[in-house]
């Protein structure tokens, strides 16, 4: 495995006064429990995201190599797990790997978001691929609606090489369409949630377009799954995050910061914001009980927000559980000059690295709020590669279920957003939804 864990500043010590006790030993058979269900879950057959390594890519793989000579552009038209992921390893792996292909992410229906991307993308070197698993999220459709006259009119032609559609593999408006008109096509399966898919076809496949290497990935999430196949919690790092979190969690620590010490993993914590947002925050226990639980994720970034938020993290609730990802070495690096050897504002500076200079203040950070009692812990990446950003995602996927688990909730549903969905459908005038808005015209 190449992550490193250290996980010191989550446990009672002279500085964290106010952690959770070092010996877990007490929570071992609420961890089996846990680890049972998950189990169970798997043998159900709805988490598919555990089964993901062995993924056979070949066909992604073929594709990619039929249209790389064709397009330097992807545009993803898709929203929440069908975009958080792809825009998360793009950013990620950018400059780290040199990619020279580019890949923007249509994830909203602000019009400027659509202005800029078309802005500065050329129509005919891109592709656009259309990702949703229902096949008729609002937002996309309409997104899709719109290129697709876009393309029609500039390539009347040619306009379906353009276009490359990931959806379920029967269900859905959108594979009615596929097998209508005879799109290339991607599926997204069954059994993997959309906030869970980044590993199949709705994120590998932008992902291969931009040249990362995508077995690679695969390899990295397999390592980590393997290595979190153990109920043993002080071997598995994926239970020990969750485990702590949730006792955290129970003691009113109701919010997780995310805090990247690298630009590049910023949209990593975005990933991370959804996968713990709308998997466990819920209303309803498993026994359909009223539990209102959730612990709100927060993104913070190193050492932007230093000059933003770490006031608050450290002088205001003790309400927080802060995870540092740190990166260890990166591709490049830069040396501040000596300018002003004699003045003592800034000659210390001189001949460091600035790297040097970012870890330095992480660990600054760490000390300072552990020095004011606040519960954190620090994820090391050597460097950032597809191998780590794998094992990554895997961790936080098996944390965020087991999690699910231990608060004895269902991590794969999200409930809460349907309302919201309907009141869009009966305001924008759905067929079928007339009745639904009245109501709503009524009250507002
Ligand atoms: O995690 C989820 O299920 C959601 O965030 C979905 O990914 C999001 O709503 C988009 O759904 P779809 O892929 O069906 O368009």
């Amino acid at each position: 495995m190449s992550l490193r864990f250290n996980f010191t500043n989550l446990f009672k010590s002279d500085l964290i006064k106010t952690g959770l006790n070092r010996d877990l030993t007490k929570y071992q058979a609420m961890v089996d429990k846990a680890h049972q269900t998950i189990l169970q879950q798997r043998e159900a057959n709805i988490l598919g995201f555990f089964d993901l390594p062995e993924k056979n890519t070949e066909r992604i793989n073929t594709y990619i190599n039929s249209i790389k000579d064709d397009f330097d552009s992807i545009v993803v038209i898709g929203i929440g797990g069908s975009a958080l992921g792809n825009k998360a390893l793009y950013s990620a792996l950018k400059t780290e790997k040199g990619l020279t292909k580019k890949l923007f992410v249509a994830d909203n229906v602000d019009p400027t978001l659509i202005y800029d991307i078309l802005a500065q993308i050329e129509l005919k070197r891109t592709l656009f691929n259309v990702v949703t698993k229902s096949g008729t999220t609002a937002e996309t459709m309409s997104v899709y609606l719109l290129i697709l006259q876009i393309l029609k009119e500039a390539f009347p032609n040619d306009y379906k090489k353009h276009i490359v559609i990931t959806t379920d593999k029967e269900k859905g408006f959108l594979r009615e369409i596929i097998r209508k008109e005879g799109y290339y096509d991607f599926e997204v399966p069954d059994n993997v949630g959309g906030r869970f898919s980044v590993l199949t076809d709705v994120g590998l496949l932008s992902s291969a377009f931009v040249g990362v290497n995508i077995d690679q990935l695969l390899t990295g999430a397999g390592t980590m799954r393997d290595l979190c196949a153990t109920s043993d919690i002080e071997q598995n790092p994926a239970y020990l995050l969750g485990l702590t979190h949730y006792l955290y969690l129970k003691e009113g620590r109701n919010i997780a910061v995310m805090m990247p010490y690298a630009n590049a993993l910023y949209d990593m914590a975005d990933w991370y914001r959804q996968l713990w947002a709308e998997s466990l925050g819920k209303k309803y226990n498993l026994n359909n009980e009223e539990v209102f639980v959730g612990q709100t994720p927060v993104k913070a970034l190193g050492t932007t927000d230093q000059h933003s938020q770490v006031q608050l993290y450290r002088e205001g609730p003790n309400d927080k559980v802060i995870t540092f990802l740190e990166v260890e070495t990166f591709k490049y690096d830069y040396t501040i000059p000596n300018l002003y050897p004699d003045r003592d504002e800034v000659n210390y500076l001189g001949g460091q690295t600035l790297s040097k200079l970012l870890n330095t203040e992480r660990l600054a950070t760490e000390i300072a709020l552990s020095k004011s009692d606040r519960a954190n812990c620090n994820i090391q990446f050597p460097k950032i590669n597809e191998k780590n950003l794998g094992e990554f995602i895997m961790l936080y996927e098996i944390a965020t279920v087991f999690t699910g688990a231990l608060l004895e909730i269902n991590p794969l549903d999200q409930p809460g957003v349907e309302e919201g969905k309907i009141a869009t459908y009966a305001l924008m005038g759905k067929r079928g939804y007339n009745q639904v808005r009245a109501e709503l015209e009524e009250i507002f």
